[in-house]
């Protein structure tokens, strides 16, 4: 199985932004870790970053290019507003999950709301980095009773 993870907006300062919410580990640390589970998992990972919502949509348009079997994004900010991308994500039909550092339904009442989240398998919030863990798994568990 081949997924890719896909980080949005100001990931990239994940480690420096806001510790008390996001934590202290970079996003190298982060996707270190994915790396390593993945691994393990025998699963094909890629990562991407970007800050900007074009660049984001042009890595999910390249995963339908590339047969991508899984996506696991964190859209930042863009979860609560980004029409575009969510039509991104409904446009190419492979399975993703909507993964958050933080939980945000706890936080301020803009970020309770997702527009990606509903053409996502799921969305998993709260958990810190063993979200995207979680999120490989829901991926495999998919892929089985699809088979
Ligand atoms: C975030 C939550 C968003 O509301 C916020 O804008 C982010 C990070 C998270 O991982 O908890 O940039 O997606």
């Amino acid at each position: 199985m081949k997924i890719c993870v896909i980080h949005g907006p100001n990931l990239n300062f994940t480690g420096i932004r806001e510790p008390g919410i996001y934590g202290r580990r970079t996003l190298a640390d982060i996707n270190e870790t994915i790396q390593t589970y993945a691994e393990k998992k025998g699963v094909a990972i890629s990562f991407f970053q970007s800050n900007y919502e074009g660049a984001l949509i042009d890595r999910l348009q390249q995963c339908y290019q590339e047969h991508i079997d899984g996506i696991v994004i964190n859209p930042g900010a863009l979860t609560h507003y980004s029409y575009a991308l969510r039509d991104a994500i409904a446009s190419i039909c492979i399975p993703t999950v909507e993964v958050h550092l933080s939980n945000i339904h706890q936080r301020e009442s803009f970020r309770h709301t997702s527009v990606t989240a509903p053409v996502c398998l799921g969305q998993l919030c709260g958990f810190g980095e063993t979200g995207y863990l979680l999120a490989i798994d829901a991926l495999l568990a998919h892929g089985e009773k699809v088979e």
